[in-house]
Formats: structure tokens, C-alpha cells, sequence
């Protein structure tokens, strides 16, 4: 059996429960372990009178089956004294069910001013001054369930119920508001259309009906909804008789009547009545943002000149239905200017995590430097801004919920170096959309000039969660695809850390997108903090490669692709790996602390054949131990197999030059056939040796003994001291180490 659903510790607040409907449900809850508020005024149906014994009665039944209750004998007009009774009694409020009701019939005509208020007063107002006083409470403790009690009256109208209908689809409308509000406090709110034999139906059912339409048959979506483990926020349901079902809005093709540059008649209006009405093939919109966007849609139409389609029916049609690939490729975004000054180069260097810490850095930071340059990823950023103002909406054939949209690839392709200043304009255009079942993919392929001259193309690959299924191709040959790395270990690794401010700093480039600072926002997005922009990543793994093969030279840069696969937190360390295959450098970035992959697939291509920067500085007078480490290596292709069966770990060595750390390298003897590559371990090395470049030689040459060399702080070693003498064997014609 699965596990019974448990309110033990919640406090619930139900209003009107001294009948009917609301007394069901505090029993139901107070059975399930709720600390029950059971409000009641005890009045007649049409709001007159006043008794405690309503509620007293339901309190003392909950008692008596051994459940806990109080009894609160306010109106709800009075909301703060009903909550009051709650945090006096249990402390705290997590549920708020908005039941109390009464009715006061009429043909509209007859409708009084009082019948009107008094209606208003209690369902509206009431359900508002009850939730309002809860609502800080709520927040505060992240966590509230209300219900609304809406009803069928008021959803489909009812005769002689103006005052009721109204009120209650009042009610409705209160409910998506909070839902939205409240989203990210971990509030929900519901709305039910019960129907139940009660006192206040028993004038308009027959007897037969009042008493098989139970009370009991309501309670439990009212229960499920108002439990934790229950996602559901904003919805409305119809309920009764042991029956639920849930109801939502639809909305017609409709057809656009408006011609550009002419006016809107009503004839037009009629002449097209029934296409406005034709429910075939209806949209169902679940948020404003939906019922605006094909607005926005029709608006760009109209100005393109196709709202005026003879027959309006294709023109929407294709919209209203989510994605018609056939009507979207090709279009273009509007076009965009980008100015940039050497503020906004050493802006994104900063963002990507350069610091003048790092000597070779300062040509990216210091525009006074004389081989100031920007960073070739910077050519995401003027592409990126075409998107950021939000084109993609305008886009006939996509009508896409874009708060679902991941990153999902990049490309950039750069056809010269990007001048440190200018004004640069993008022309954005549609190059596919694909559909992936669970998505569709966007290509947009973004071509951005100085002038005349083409200086980078871009083609960023975007994935709309939910947005497939429309029947179209699952590949395409525009995409620009991503490429495994060898099945080799690296051959070189670069490790930086992100600070925790890396995202405030990187929006400033551009991506104002609030997921990566406001932790609300991350929160409704289902990250527990703020992330790294996926581009931010991107940046920072491209100068790693940059740095270790091209010697930061940017006129090296071609070209770099790269898929998103996980998001970073700022404050973590990225770990580029990388490869060497001719001109092109395989790599993917990792998080260090976890070792989750973030950038996969990913490459960049060189002009002309890398350099490798280990080489590079020996032959410019660097470290001795680099031929050492050479040796080693070619020990380790020769032997790796035996040695990993003997020694089985990993070894990790800090080389000191001027006092900074000025290589690092990884000795696997524990992974396949072993390993040697310049750069830290992606994991946790066994051990690992801190040394300065002189006194490693006089240890390798048998000059120093490794034990007097510990003893006098000159070598360090982290980790598994024990497993140093294993690495004699590799060593073993240099010395004892
Ligand atoms: P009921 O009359 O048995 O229960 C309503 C309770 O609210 C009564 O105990 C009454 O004393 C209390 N109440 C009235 N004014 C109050 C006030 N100002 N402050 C505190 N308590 C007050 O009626 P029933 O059928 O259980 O209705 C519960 C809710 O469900 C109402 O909001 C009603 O409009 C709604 N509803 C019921 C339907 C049904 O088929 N029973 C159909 C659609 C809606």
C-alpha cells in the first residue's frame, strides 16, 4: 500500500466549518494528524444570526476521536483574529481552506444593495482578509496551502445568483494571482467547485440527491492539494459525487481582421465571426505571458504586411499551434547594433575570470598594454544581444513559452580578431528548428559585421523544454555538430576557480537573465542557488585552451564549439581538459569539487599548428624539471601497465619557480595503462608534492635526500605520505625519491 498522506504538526485553518462541507474537512485533517482552527459564526444561511455552538460541536467531535482543535467563532470579515486564533493555540499556519459561505438568492432585478454586499463581503472579502492575515506567516516559513471555494455557479452562471456567481468567480481570479505571487514561497493556491448536499443546496436539490451527494466525496482533493508533497498551484477543479476533474481556459485561432496601414471595421469583425469562434483546433494559454505573446505576434504581422492575409485562417493558424517550421526558417530577427568600447573587452575578461594576478593576463585588462586585445569569445556577446531584446518572440512560426528555454549549444567562428572597439551589427536568422520529442531545438545563426565585413558568425542552438512533438525532422545539416575527445587521457589540464561573484560580474556583459542572481528566481527555476551563465563557462575554458596552445596569441583563434551539460555554481573550480589532434584541441570543462562534466563535445580549431606551451617554456629557459617529467613519460608509455599493477596512484607535483606555483603535473599510475599530463588531476590526487624546480633536481639527481629535504619544509607533500617511496620505481636511475 502506498503511504498514507500524514498533516502531523501542520496547523489548518478551516473557515464556515461548522457544517456541511467545512466540517468534513476538518475532520479529515484533524484525523490526519492536523492541529485544526474550526471557524464558525454559527449564523443562518443568509448571513443573520450568530452561535458558538457550531463550531464548539465540531471541535468536541475532533476531540473525541482524539484529534487536536480549537473553535474560533469570528467572521471571516475579521481574517487577523482567525489567524491569531491559530498562532495562539499551535504557533504557526500552514493551510487555509476559504469555505465559509452563505447565499442570497434573487433574479437579478431584484438584487438588492445588501444581498450584493453581504455576498461580496463574506466569500470575496472575507477569502481575502482570511489569506491576507496568513500570508506573511507563509512567506516566512516557505511553505502555505490555501484553498479557494469557487463554484459552479460562478464558472457557468447560474439563475437568480448574480451576487454569487460573481463573488465566486471573484474568487477564481484571486486564486491565480496568489498562485503566481506565491510560487516562489512555496505558497499554492487552488480554487474547488464543490457540490455537495449541504444546508445551503438543500433548498434547490431534491432530498434523494442532498443525501447521496456527499460531503466526504470533496474532502480529499481538498487534502491532497494542500499537501506538501502536492505541486499543483493555480488550478481549478470541479468536484463531487466521488468525481474530479480539472478545468482550464481555451481560445480560438481567431483570425487577424487588421490590414496595415488601414482601419479595423466591424464588418470585418462579422464577415469573420465564425472564424473567430471556431474552437478547431483551439490553443490552451496557462499564463499571461502565452496570451500576450501571440498579441505581440499579430502585431509584427500586421507591420510585416502578411496580417492581411485574405484568408486570416492560415495566418494564425500556424501560430496558434505552437511551431511551424515551415513558416519559421528562414525568418530573420530584427537587426541589431552593438557599440562597444575597450571597457566592455576588459568587462568580459573579468567576467571569464582573467586577473592581473596572472602576468599574461594584463593584454586582455590593460588597454594601455601594447598588445591589448579582446578575447575571441567575446564575439558571443554582440551576436547574444540580437536575442536578449527579445526578437526571438517575433518570430512567425515559433510560438514558443520562452521562460523554457535552456542553452543547449554554441558555435562561434571568428573570420579575423575582434577590434578592441567598434559598432558591430548582427543580422539573426532562423537556419532550423527541429524537434527532439521532448523539445524543439532552435538553430539561429547569427552573422555579426564591422561595416561591410563579416567578422564572426555565430550559431547558437537553443532548446525549448516541452515545445516538440509538432511532427518535424530530428536532424539537421546546418547544425554545427560537436566531436568526442580522443579515448586517451588528457593531455593537458587547466584548473581556475570561479568566484562567488563570477555571474554578477559576467552579466554586466550583457546577459541580464535574473537566474543567475536572484536566488527567487533560481529557486522557480529549481536550482537551489544562482548559476553560471553556460557562456560564462564557455569563456573560461576557451582561454585555458587559448593559453596552453596558442600562447594567448587571438589572430591563433578560429573557431570553438561546445554543448552545455550542467550548470556551474559561482565559487567552484572549472577543470578544462584537452586534447591535441593536429590543429584542432578537443576539450571538456569539469566542476573540480564534483567532477561533473559541464562543457562536453567541445573544440576549438587553430590557425596553423598549436604550440605547446610546457615546451615552449623550457626552450625559453624555464623549468629543469621539465625534461624529468619528459623522461617520465616516456617511462610510463613503455611500462604503464606494470607500474599501474605496482603502485596504483596518483601522484601530483606543484613545481615552485620565483615562489608561485609555476607547473603542475599528473603522474596516473592508477587509471588503464597510466598517464602523465602537465596540469592538476581532475579528482583528488593520492599525494601530492609541492617543490621548488632547483631543489627537485638536487632530489632527482641524488644532490638532496628527499627525507632532510621534507624535514627542512623544502619538499611538501599533501596526501598519502606512505605512497612516496613507490615512486622510486619510476624514478629509480634519477634518484630515491
Ligand atoms: P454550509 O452552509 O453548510 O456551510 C457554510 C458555513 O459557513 C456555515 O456553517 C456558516 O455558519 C459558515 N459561515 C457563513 N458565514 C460566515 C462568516 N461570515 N464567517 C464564518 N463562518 C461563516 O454550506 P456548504 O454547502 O458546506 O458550503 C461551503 C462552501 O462551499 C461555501 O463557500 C459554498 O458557497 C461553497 N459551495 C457549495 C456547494 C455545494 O454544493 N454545497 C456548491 C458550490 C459552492
Amino acid at each position: 500500500m502506498s503511504v498514507p498522506l500524514s498533516f502531523d504538526g501542520k496547523v489548518v485553518l478551516v473557515t464556515g466549518a461548522g457544517g456541511g462541507l467545512g466540517r468534513e474537512y476538518a475532520l479529515a485533517f484533524a484525523e490526519r494528524g492536523a492541529l485544526v482552527v474550526v471557524n464558525d459564526l454559527g449564523g443562518d444561511i443568509k448571513g443573520g444570526g450568530k452561535s458558538t455552538s457550531a463550531a464548539d460541536k465540531v471541535v468536541e467531535e475532533i476531540k473525541a476521536k482524539g484529534g487536536k482543535a480549537v473553535a474560533n467563532y469570528d467572521s471571516v470579515e475579521n481574517g487577523e483574529k482567525l489567524i491569531q486564533t491559530a498562532l495562539d493555540a499551535f504557533g504557526r499556519i500552514d493551510v487555509v481552506i476559504n469555505n465559509a459561505g452563505i447565499l442570497r438568492d434573487r433574479s437579478f432585478a431584484r438584487t438588492s444593495d445588501m444581498d450584493w454586499d453581504l455576498i461580496h463581503r463574506v466569500h470575496l472579502r472575507g477569502s481575502f482578509q482570511v489569506t491576507r492575515a496568513a500570508w506573511n506567516h507563509m512567506k516566512n516559513q516557505k511553505f502555505g496551502r490555501i484553498i479557494m471555494t469557487s463554484s459552479a455557479a460562478g464558472i457557468y452562471g447560474n439563475f437568480g445568483q448574480a451576487n454569487y456567481s460573481a463573488a465566486k468567480l471573484g474568487l477564481l481570479g484571486l486564486a491565480n494571482t496568489l498562485a503566481i505571487e506565491g510560487q516562489k514561497y512555496n505558497i499554492h493556491c487552488n480554487t474547488i467547485a464543490p457540490t455537495a448536499g449541504s444546508r445551503l443546496t438543500e433548498t434547490v436539490m431534491p432530498p434523494d440527491l442532498v443525501a447521496s451527494l456527499k460531503a466526504e466525496y470533496v474532502a480529499p482533493l481538498v487534502l491532497w492539494l494542500c499537501h506538501e508533497q502536492c505541486r499543483e498551484n493555480g488550478s481549478l477543479f470541479e468536484v463531487g459525487a466521488g468525481w474530479i476533474g480539472k478545468l482550464r481556459w481555451e481560445r480560438t485561432q481567431g483570425g487577424i481582421l487588421r490590414h496595415k496601414n488601414q482601419k479595423m471595421t466591424p464588418e470585418a469583425v462579422r464577415d469573420n465571426w465564425d472564424q473567430i469562434c471556431d474552437f478547431s483546433n483551439a490553443s490552451k494559454p496557462a499564463n499571461i505571458q502565452e496570451s500576450l505573446q501571440s498579441l505581440v505576434e499579430v502585431l509584427s504581422k500586421v507591420d510585416a504586411g502578411d496580417g492581411a492575409a485574405p484568408n486570416p485562417t492560415s495566418a494564425m493558424a500556424s501560430t496558434t499551434s505552437g511551431i511551424n517550421p515551415g513558416e519559421a526558417v528562414g525568418q530573420q530577427l530584427p537587426g541589431m547594433t552593438f557599440t562597444y568600447s575597450h571597457m566592455q573587452c576588459i568587462l568580459y575578461a573579468l567576467g571569464v575570470g582573467m586577473s592581473t594576478k596572472e602576468p599574461d593576463h594584463l593584454k586582455f585588462l590593460y588597454e594601455g598594454h601594447e598588445d591589448f586585445s579582446c578575447l575571441p569569445t567575446f564575439g558571443v556577446i554582440p551576436a547574444q544581444a540580437s536575442m536578449m531584446e527579445g526578437g526571438l518572440s517575433t518570430v512567425p512560426g515559433l510560438n514558443l513559452d520562452l521562460t523554457r528555454l535552456l542553452h543547449g549549444e554554441q558555435y562561434l567562428e571568428l573570420f579575423k580578431p575582434l577590434p578592441t572597439s567598434g559598432t558591430l551589427t548582427s543580422r539573426a536568422t532562423i537556419a532550423d528548428v527541429l524537434d527532439k520529442g521532448s523539445g524543439a531545438v532552435i538553430l539561429l545563426d547569427v552573422h555579426t559585421y564591422s561595416g561591410e565585413e563579416l567578422l564572426c558568425y555565430n550559431q547558437f542552438s537553443l532548446f525549448i523544454v516541452g515545445a516538440g512533438g509538432f511532427g518535424g525532422k530530428r536532424t539537421s545539416d546546418k547544425a554545427k555538430s560537436t566531436a568526442d575527445p580522443p579515448k586517451r587521457p588528457p593531455d593537458a589540464v587547466m584548473v581556475d576557480t570561479t568566484t562567488s561573484d563570477q555571474a554578477a560580474l559576467y552579466r554586466l556583459s550583457g546577459d541580464w537573465n535574473p537566474l543567475h542572481i536572484d536566488p527567487n528566481f533560481a529557486a522557480m527555476g529549481g536550482f537551489k542557488s544562482p548559476i553560471l551563465h553556460g557562456l560564462c563557462s564557455f569563456g573560461f575554458a576557451a582561454r585555458h585552451v587559448l593559453k596552453q596552445y596558442a600562447d594567448n596569441d587571438v589572430s591563433r583563434f578560429k573557431s570553438i564549439k561546445v554543448r552545455f551539460v550542467k550548470p556551474v555554481l559561482p565559487g567552484q573550480s572549472l577543470l578544462t581538459e584537452m586534447w591535441k589532434e593536429g590543429s584542432r584541441i578537443h576539450f571538456q570543462c569539469k566542476v573540480k569539487e564534483t567532477g561533473a562534466v559541464v562543457l562536453a563535445g567541445a573544440y576549438i580549431d587553430l590557425h596553423g599548428a598549436p604550440v605547446d606551451s610546457p615546451s615552449a617554456s623550457v626552450e625559453a629557459g624555464g623549468l629543469q624539471s621539465e625534461l624529468v617529467f619528459a623522461e617520465i613519460g616516456r617511462r610510463i608509455k613503455d611500462m604503464g601497465a606494470e607500474l599501474v599493477k605496482k603502485v596504483n596512484a596518483i601522484f601530483g607535483w606543484e613545481i615552485i619557480k620565483e615562489g608561485k606555483i609555476a607547473a603542475q603535473w599528473t603522474i596516473d599510475l592508477k587509471t588503464g595503462s597510466g598517464a602523465l599530463h602537465k596540469g592538476p588531476y581532475s579528482g583528488k590526487a593520492d599525494v601530492t608534492f609541492t617543490v621548488s624546480d632547483e631543489d627537485f633536481m638536487e632530489v632527482v639527481l641524488g644532490k638532496l635526500n628527499p627525507q632532510k629535504a621534507f624535514f627542512a619544509g623544502k619538499l611538501k607533500i599533501r596526501g598519502n605520505i606512505m605512497l612516496s617511496q613507490k615512486l622510486e620505481t619510476i624514478l629509480k636511475d634519477y634518484a630515491k625519491l
